[in-house]
C-alpha cells in the first residue's frame, strides 16, 4: 500500500480517487482534518476496503511511527500542507508547524522506518514530497520560465515555508539516503478546490451575487493545470521518476489574473445566465493587493515530458469548463464548506480590503 498524507484536501483527495480508480493498491490516508480538509470530498469510498482514513498530524512522531510499522507502506506522498498564501501573511505559525516541523518530523519517522526495511521492499521505496512553483520567488514579463536549476527565492511565508520543507527533503537524501522525489506543480484548479483560492472563489461569488475581488490591478500572472493532470504527473514520478531528482510540473498555460475571471463570468453568462441578462462581469471589484504579491510564475515542464513522457491532457479551455460545471452540479458541497469558520476567515481577508 501508499501512504498519503494530506488526502482529504483538495490535491490530495483528487489523488486518492484517481488512485483508487485506477488500481487496487490501498492507501493509507493521514490528515489532520484541518479546515481545509474535508472527509466528504471522499464520501465515494466509504465502506471501500481499499481506504484506510486517520485523522492526525504529519507531526504526530508516534502515530506516524506506528502507522508506518502496522502498514509497511511501500510509498510515501505527502500533500499534507496549509496551502494559502493570504493565510500565511495573516497568520504564519501553522505554515512554520506544518509544513517545516510536520515535514521534518515525517521525514525522521519515515528515515527510522525505511532504515529497518531490507531487499526489495528496502530497494523500492520512496518518499514523493508534493511542492510548489512558489519556492523560485517572481519572475518578470520577459524572464524565462522556471527550470528546476532555478534559485530559491520564496517571497511569502508559505512558500519560504515550503521552500524549507524542499531543503529538508534534499538533505535527507544527501545525508541518508533516503528514496525521496519532489515535485514542484504550478497553481492547480478543478473539482473539490476550497473556495478561498482564487478560481473556486470567483465562481462561488458569482453565483452568489458578490463582488469577485480582483487584488490590484489584476495583472499578476499564473500557470494554471488541471488537478487530475497534477495527479497523473505525480503517478508517473513516483513510478518513474530519478530517486532524488526534482520534477516541475506545469500546464504550459500562463494567465493573468483578470483573464481568468473574465473567462470565468463568460462561461457563467452561458452555463448559468442571469435572470436579468446582465454579465457576471458586473461583479468584478478591484481591491487592495496582497502585500508581497508574486508578479509572476510560470513553470518549464519539460524536464517531466523528457525524462518521463508526461503532459497534460486537458487544456484551459477543457479544464476550466469542467471546473464550473463541476461547481454548478456540486452546490450543496459548496453551502456545507462554507461554515462559520470560513465566513470569519473572508471577514478576515476582505472586509479591510479597500474597492
Ligand atoms: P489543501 O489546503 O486543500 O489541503 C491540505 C490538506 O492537508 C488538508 O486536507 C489538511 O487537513 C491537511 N493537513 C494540513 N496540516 C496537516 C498536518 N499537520 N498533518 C496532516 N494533515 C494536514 O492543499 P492542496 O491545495 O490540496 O495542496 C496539497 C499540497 O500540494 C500542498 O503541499 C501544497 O503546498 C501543494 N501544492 C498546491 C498547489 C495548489 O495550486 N493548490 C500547487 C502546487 C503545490
Ligand atoms: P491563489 O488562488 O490564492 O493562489 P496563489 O496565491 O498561491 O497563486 O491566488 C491566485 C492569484 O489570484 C494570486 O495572484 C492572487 C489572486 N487573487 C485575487 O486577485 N483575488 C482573490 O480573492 C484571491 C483569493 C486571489
Amino acid at each position: 500500500m501508499i501512504l498519503v498524507t494530506g488526502g482529504a484536501g483538495f490535491i490530495g483527495s483528487n489523488f486518492v480517487l484517481d488512485w483508487l480508480a485506477q488500481t487496487d493498491e490501498p492507501v493509507l490516508n493521514l490528515d489532520k482534518l484541518t479546515y481545509a480538509g474535508n472527509q466528504e470530498n471522499l464520501v465515494t469510498l466509504h465502506g471501500d476496503a481499499r481506504h484506510i482514513f486517520v485523522q492526525g498530524d504529519i507531526g504526530d512522531s508516534a502515530l506516524v511511527e506506528r502507522l508506518l510499522a502496522q502498514h509497511q507502506p511501500r510509498a510515501i506522498v505527502n500533500f499534507a500542507a496549509e496551502s494559502h498564501v493570504d493565510r500565511s501573511i495573516h497568520g504564519p505559525e501553522d505554515f512554520i508547524q506544518t509544513n517545516i516541523m510536520g515535514t521534518f518530523r515525517l521525514l525522521e519517522a519515515v528515515r527510522a522506518y525505511w532504515g529497518g526495511l531490507t531487499g526489495d521492499l528496502r530497494q523500492a521505496f520512496r518518499f514523493l514530497h508534493v511542492s510548489t512553483d512558489e519556492v523560485y520567488g517572481s519572475l518578470a514579463k520577459e524572464d524565462p520560465a522556471f527550470c528546476e536549476g532555478n534559485r530559491y527565492e520564496p517571497n511569502s511565508p508559505y512558500s519560504a515555508s515550503k521552500a524549507a520543507s524542499d531543503h529538508l527533503v534534499r538533505a535527507y537524501h544527501h545525508t541518508y539516503g533516503l528514496p525521496v522525489l519532489t515535485t514542484n506543480c504550478s497553481n492547480n484548479y478543478g473539482p473539490l478546490h476550497f473556495p478561498e483560492k482564487l478560481i473556486p472563489l470567483m465562481i462561488v461569488n458569482a453565483l452568489a451575487g458578490k463582488p469577485l475581488p480582483v487584488y490590484g490591478d489584476g495583472m499578476q500572472v499564473r500557470d494554471w493545470l488541471y488537478v487530475k493532470d497534477h495527479c497523473s504527473a505525480i503517478r508517473r514520478v513516483l513510478a518513474a521518476g530519478r530517486v532524488g531528482e526534482v520534477y516541475n510540473v506545469g500546464g504550459w498555460n500562463e494567465m493573468p489574473n483578470i483573464d481568468i475571471v473574465n473567462t470565468l463570468c463568460a462561461l457563467l453568462d452561458e452555463m448559468r445566465p442571469k435572470s436579468g441578462g446582465e454579465s457576471y462581469r458586473a461583479q468584478i471589484a478591484y481591491v487592495t493587493d496582497r502585500p508581497g504579491h508574486d508578479r509572476r510564475y510560470a513553470i518549464d515542464a519539460s524536464k517531466i515530458e523528457r525524462e518521463l513522457g508526461w503532459k497534460p491532457s486537458e487544456t484551459f479551455d477543457t479544464g476550466i469548463r469542467k471546473t464550473v460545471q463541476w461547481y454548478l452540479g456540486n452546490q450543496a458541497w459548496v453551502a456545507r464548506v462554507q461554515s462559520g469558520a470560513y465566513r470569519e476567515w473572508v471577514q478576515t481577508n476582505y472586509a479591510q480590503r479597500v474597492a
